[in-house]
């Protein structure tokens, strides 16, 4: 685990990127875990930047899933408003698309979904311009999250 303070958006977006750089390249699914404006789309923003995306990231808070083209494909998901994962929809067709990534805000109930690899972000509201980011690689080593 590493944590990281950033003191803009900008600072979480290139986080987001580096983190995209160096993850091993058989994981395929991060996580981010913080209340309402921590930065968690912020943070995505940076990610499809690196799976070279030209297409603005928003929120997907009203559409539960937004697909992006670049390099590779970006599933954007949101579960805020999900209360019943495990019926109402299929992520395990996402997560093992093998050419794509998963980045899922709100990530509540899909435990038992989940890969044996992938990422956890935790994201803190620190100020208006500050944001603690805790990034955990769970299921190797994780030493390559020490050298972000
Ligand atoms: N250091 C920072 N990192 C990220 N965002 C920041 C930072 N400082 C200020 N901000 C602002 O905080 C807001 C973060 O919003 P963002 O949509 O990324 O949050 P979110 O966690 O996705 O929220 P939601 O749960 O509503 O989807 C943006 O308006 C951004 O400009
Ligand atoms: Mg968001």
């Amino acid at each position: 685990m590493k944590t990281f303070i950033t003191n803009s958006k900008e600072e979480t977006i290139e986080l987001g990127y580096r983190l995209m750089e160096k993850m091993p390249k058989d994981m395929k699914v991060i996580l981010l875990n913080g209340d309402l404006s921590s930065g968690k789309t912020t943070f995505t923003k940076g990610i499809a930047k690196a799976l070279g995306i030209k297409q603005i990231v928003n929120s997907p808070t009203f559409t539960i899933l937004k697909i992006y083209q670049g390099d590779k494909t970006l599933y954007h998901l949101d579960l805020y408003r999900m209360h019943d994962v495990g019926t109402d929809f299929d992520l395990e067709e996402y997560i093992n698309d093998r050419s794509g990534v998963a980045v899922i805000e709100w990530p509540h109930q899909v435990d038992e979904l989940l890969p044996l690899r992938y990422v956890e972000v935790d994201l803190t509201w620190l100020d208006e311009n500050q944001r603690k980011i805790e990034i955990k690689s769970i299921g190797d080593d994780g030493k390559w999250v020490l050298s972000l």
